[in-house]
């Protein structure tokens, strides 16, 4: 099935306020299943439609670790195809209840190679609607919780970077930057 490409800060489309899904068609059907290819290819934990480019409000999330085994070569580790399990697909996700507070490691696909520690809520309450259009509720905590704000901030134009406390956040846009630029002059050579 097909991947899409992952779009990378600072595309402008990952800062748009992204749109409603109004109607469950063929073409979204194929969205989420991209989504879901893509995520696994990259490989990630979630991913938003914004990042592949479409503003609208959908995701997909899989926490559950993908199985390692050892390769034939020496120190070689081959990651197992993901069973799907555990996919959630959620359109039109919105966060309707959350508590406590916790600070944790987090990444993007649209920012590789840069991670730093984020507070967010600890437990959260999502609903949305799944690909049959039935609407779904789903409590949840910790890791999951995170990759449901982090993805649902997608569709709203933020990135992880911008919850960052000031000092912070100016350092590592500098850190991103360089690297950026870096690799333009690679690219041009
Ligand atoms: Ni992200």
């Amino acid at each position: 099935m097909p991947e899409r490409n992952i779009l990378t800060y600072p595309d402008p489309t990952l800062r748009k306020k992204c749109d409603p899904v109004e109607e469950i068609d063929d073409d979204l059907i194929q969205l989420l299943d991209d989504m879901a290819d893509t995520m696994y290819q990259a490989p990630g934990i979630g991913l938003a439609a914004p990042q592949v480019g479409v503003t609208k409000r959908v995701l997909v999330a899989d926490i559950k670790p993908r199985e390692r085994v050892e390769g034939t070569e020496e120190d070689e580790e081959i990651l197992l195809p993901p069973d799907r399990s555990e996919l959630i697909e959620l359109i039109n996700p919105e966060i309707v209840f959350s508590d406590g507070e916790i600070v944790g490691e987090e990444g993007c696909l649209s920012i590789p190679g840069f991670v730093s520690d984020v507070k967010r809520k600890y437990e959260v309450t999502v609903e949305g609607y799944n690909r049959d259009g039935a609407l779904v509720e789903i409590k949840c905590e910790d890791l999951l919780a995170r990759v449901f704000q982090h993805e649902i901030d997608h569709l709203d134009g933020i990135l992880f970077i911008d919850r960052l406390g000031r000092l912070k956040r100016e350092l590592l846009k500098k850190k991103i930057e360089k690297a950026l630029g870096k690799e333009e002059k690679q690219a041009v050579l």
